[in-house]
């Protein structure tokens, strides 16, 4: 059966171990990883080339047998069918050719969605999923509509994402307008990426806990709750990730999905118990795993002492970073599996 261990636990199902995987598996940390962007010129060109993204893709599969790979690609990408022109400089993360300030701007979006790259993360999808065990599942992902809402006011990675809330205030009606119009794009595009064979969709909300509860639930909840049910369909497990979301659980039970992915600020169980019925998903420091392996060992293990008995995905609580030893992700998974 198809991504077994990873898709039972999804569904609350009982497993042998717990499943595991990281955000951002695929990435810097690995010398693979490396040669194969150095081979493709850039990080967006990686991107854009179904056959190298394919690759990297399988990279941390093969070398840590993880339960699950998750599409190479980025929460941008997408946007490049809604005519949204960004560049991945080499520090610093995505920047826009132009940040998308006010509602004069967001009437410009086209919405004929022809181009772009969406066919291109679907081609890379199925060569994945043809080339992936059995066993292992493959998650289709796109950013949630605040999020990538937040990145096309800004036009970059934000400290205190100011002008992007103080447009909800200004310009309630068009942000919604603004917010459904993503949900929409983002529905139709994990809806192909299904189609190409992915067998779970993550939504990223990595910057839900920047707003307070009642914008969140005005502004936010609504469009990642239809994009949400729309993906009901496609009958795979849909993950919600929300970054530094302690004050937003109660909102957030509020969206249609199967598992909440959620940060080292709150404990599993505590997410557990607010979330009835849905998996969880996480939720280690990303920084633990810069310390020693027996200091990531002992870490992981405190953090299995908060985790619900079933009905549990382990991860970290946000992206890998950059310059973590390898030795300390094998620690991290080995201490999962009990084997450390
Ligand atoms: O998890 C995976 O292995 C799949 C790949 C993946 C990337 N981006 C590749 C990437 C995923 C799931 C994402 C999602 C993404 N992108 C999010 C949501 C998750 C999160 O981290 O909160 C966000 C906010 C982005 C936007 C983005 N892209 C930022 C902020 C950055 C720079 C941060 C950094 O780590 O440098 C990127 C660049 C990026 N996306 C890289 C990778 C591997 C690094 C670029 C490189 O290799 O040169």
């Amino acid at each position: 059966m198809r991504g077994m261990r990873f898709l039972a636990a999804c569904r609350g199902e009982p497993v042998d171990r717990p499943p595991v995987w990281v955000m951002r598996q695929a990435g810097r940390y690995l010398p693979e990883y490396l040669r194969t962007r150095e081979q493709a010129g850039s990080f967006l060109a990686l991107c854009r080339n179904p056959e190298l993204a394919a690759e990297v893709t399988l990279q941390p599969v093969r070398r840590f047998g993880f339960d699950a790979a998750i599409i190479f690609s980025d929460i941008l990408l997408p946007l490049s069918t809604l005519g949204v022109q960004f560049e991945f400089p080499d520090e610093g993360g995505p920047r826009l050719a132009a940040p998308l300030a006010g509602p004069q701007h967001w009437e410009r979006l086209r919405t004929d969605r022809d181009g772009g790259d969406t066919g291109l993360v679907a081609d890379a999808v199925a060569r994945v999923r043809a080339a992936l065990p059995d066993e292992v599942a493959l998650i289709g992902f796109c950013g949630a509509p605040w999020t990538l809402a937040s990145y096309l006011i800004e036009g970059s990675t934000s400290r205190d994402y100011a002008r992007a809330k103080a447009a909800l205030l200004e310009h309630p009606r068009e942000c919604s307008a603004l917010l459904a119009l993503l949900a929409e794009a983002m529905a139709a595009y994990l809806e192909s990426l299904v189609r190409a064979g992915a067998d779970a969709v993550q939504v990223f909300d990595s910057w839900a806990g920047t707003l307070p509860a009642p914008l969140y639930s005005e502004y936010a909840v609504p469009p990642v709750a239809s994009l949400m049910h729309r993906l009901a369909d496609t009958g795979v497990p849909r993950i919600l990730y929300a970054g530094g979301a302690s004050h937003l659980l109660p909102k957030i039970a509020e969206v249609p999905c199967e598992v909440v992915g959620v940060d080292w600020r709150i404990p599993l169980l505590t997410a557990a118990t607010a979330l009835p019925g849905r998996a969880v998903q996480g939720n280690l420091d990303p920084a633990t795993l810069l310390a020693s392996p027996g200091t990531v060992s002992q870490a992981t293990r405190r953090m299995m002492a908060e985790a619900p008995s079933s009905g549990w995905v382990a991860n970290l609580g946000h992206g890998i970073l950059p310059d973590t030893p390898v030795a300390c992700v094998q620690a991290f998974i080995d201490t999962v599996r009990g084997r450390a």
